[in-house]
């Protein structure tokens, strides 16, 4: 049996403007994970249990677009295996599905890394990056990179797109709240919303790109720098500019307010928005009292995690 696991992530800045070449950070999130192993098995076929998805499926049942279905073929393809063995996978996930929290990138990228290690195929992170970029296209359409960067890495990424990755030093560490609006928001859609935006008014579209570029690169530093106050305004910033990009929803502008109300220094919505999570900087000492705040605000449930 072959075991591999892959962290959620979070975004802490950046979003959206990250698909047109601008910078954007991200960070793991150890608290939710997904587990895949994989096993020799005496039945015939290549038996798929995610119960997450409520998938339990031969692999040659699966539509050809399927994002396990297309990691396992795709990656057989690379390996050259062939006859295919009989497999038993499992998939179990902590993540939830569609709430910016990383969980088809999250996915992939274990799957990869468990089936390329039971196949005795060797892949360095670089080879699992690019091999799940490509995956993750299926997800997304025009996926950044940047999920898959934060998760095969496992580490706090400075991202841009094409560009080598770049990791940041955390001057001192700080916490957030993350709080799900409970309302599932697929990526591909906000994506999609954003590109629309873009090809009916271009000039004001690159624009506020140019000012989330800026905002994450100042993030950057203030992070470096370990000066929280800073980057709580940097966070409202950058939520702001995400509401011109009508990515936030009604669920997540309450969320961020309760958040600002009950003493965060900042938050903002994270990831694809329309839904799913957003994140708020907290003083450790407040965090509980911020997550209480969210939940009772309508929060499906909160993770506190530090970023160190
Ligand atoms: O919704 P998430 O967390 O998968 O993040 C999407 C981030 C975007 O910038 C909106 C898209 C992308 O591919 O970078």
């Amino acid at each position: 049996m072959t075991k591999s696991s892959a962290f959620g992530k979070i975004i802490l800045f950046g979003e959206h403007a990250v698909v047109y070449g601008r910078p954007a950070l991200a960070v793991p999130v150890r608290q939710v994970y997904v587990d895949v192993d994989v096993r020799d098995s005496d039945r015939k076929g290549i038996w798929i249990d995610a119960r997450a998805v409520k998938l339990h499926a031969e692999l040659d049942t699966l539509p050809a677009n399927h994002p396990i279905g297309a990691t396992i073929n795709s990656l057989f393809f690379l390996a050259r295996v062939s006859p295919y063995p009989n497999l038993e996978i499992k998939i179990s996930s902590t993540i939830p599905v569609a709430s910016g929290l990383g969980s088809g990138a999250a996915v992939t990228i274990a799957l990869t890394r468990a089936l390329a290690t039971h196949l005795r195929y060797p892949m360095e992170d670089a080879d699992v990056n690019a091999f799940v970029y490509e995956i993750e296209k299926i997800h997304h359409g025009t996926p950044s990179g940047i999920d898959n960067t934060v998760i095969t890495y496992a580490r706090p990424v400075y991202f841009v797109k094409g560009q080598p990755i770049e990791t940041f030093k955390v001057g001192q560490p700080f916490t957030f709240v993350i709080a799900d609006t409970g309302v599932p928001a697929p990526t591909n859609e906000s994506v999609g919303a954003v590109r629309q935006l873009w090809l009916e008014d271009n000039p004001r579209l690159e624009a506020v790109f140019d000012k989330i570029g800026e905002v994450s690169f100042a993030a950057r530093c203030a992070i470096e720098a370990g000066l929280s106050e800073w980057l709580g305004e940097l966070m409202n910033k950058n939520h702001a500019l995400l509401q011109e990009l009508t990515v936030s929803s009604p669920e997540l502008d309450r969320l961020v307010e309760t958040a600002r109300q009950a003493g965060a220094r900042g938050a903002k919505l994270s990831g694809g928005g329309r839904g799913g999570n957003m994140i708020a900087l907290v003083d450790s000492e407040n965090a509980e009292t911020v997550s209480l705040a969210l939940k009772q605000a309508g929060a499906k449930h909160t993770i506190i995690t530090p970023i160190f």
